[in-house]
């Protein structure tokens, strides 16, 4: 790419680990109904919607129920996930994420958000970060989830920058997925064989500079 002139950051797992509580959450719903969720099932779960995420979740366990019922479940995980969320605190900010975020913004680069989470707004407010994002799109902007392009490409739309200058952080199949699908370049976050589609794949954002993105991906 020839300018990087913003960044769009997932939530979940890429600036907070709420991965754990949604899986926590999951998987005590699980248990209720009889059956094991692992760490490997909870991998399809990231970034996808809360109604989506259940229907997998179900699969897994072969079991099919009547919508209403889906939707008190789904209900029922929320308020369990809700749960864990509200005593959240800045230090569960994952580490390196707050300093880029900052240097991007030093560096001319906008920043905004990008998550299917209807519990961003919550999220952000517990951890303090609101500020540092130029645009907040989430599960509430936008009906269609990853690994549509939509948020991404309203997040970008809302920055005014066009998708070719947008790279995308992500931790998800299904976000690397929508990146793409969006016409943006990725960062993963976390395990390079599930994340095989980004560009590049780091396991964390500890000493993630500005300078390393330019070196990556400008002119390449
Ligand atoms: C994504 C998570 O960020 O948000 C998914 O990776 C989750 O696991 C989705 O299902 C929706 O979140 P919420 O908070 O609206 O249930
Ligand atoms: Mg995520």
């Amino acid at each position: 790419m020839e300018q990087i002139k913003a960044c769009i950051f997932d939530l979940d797992g890429v600036v907070v680990d709420t991965a754990k509580y949604h899986y926590l959450a999951w998987k005590r719903l699980a248990q209720e109904l009889g059956f094991e969720f692992t760490e490997q099932h909870n991998e399809r779960l990231k970034g996808v919607s809360r109604m989506r995420s259940l229907e997998i979740l179900l699969e897994v366990g072969g079991l099919t129920f009547p919508v209403n019922k889906m939707e008190e479940m789904a209900a029922k995980k929320n308020a369990w996930y809700v749960e864990y969320i509200q005593k959240m605190t800045p230090e569960e900010i994952l580490p390196g994420a707050k300093e880029l975020l900052e240097k991007l913004r030093t560096n001319g680069v906008k920043t905004a958000l990008g998550s299917a989470s209807k519990n961003s707004p919550l999220i952000l407010e517990r951890i303090g970060l609101k500020n540092h994002f130029d645009a907040i799109c989430d599960g509430n902007s936008v009906t269609v989830a990853k690994p549509a392009p939509d948020i991404f490409l309203a997040a970008a739309k809302a920055l005014n920058i066009s998708a070719e200058y947008c790279i995308v952080f992500e931790d998800a199949e299904a976000g690397i997925e929508a990146a793409i699908n969006a016409g943006m370049q990725t960062v993963g976050i976390g395990n390079p064989q599930i994340l095989s589609r980004a560009n590049v794949v780091v396991p964390n954002l500890i000493g993630f500079t500005y300078n390393k993105l330019v070196e990556l991906f400008i002119n390449k």
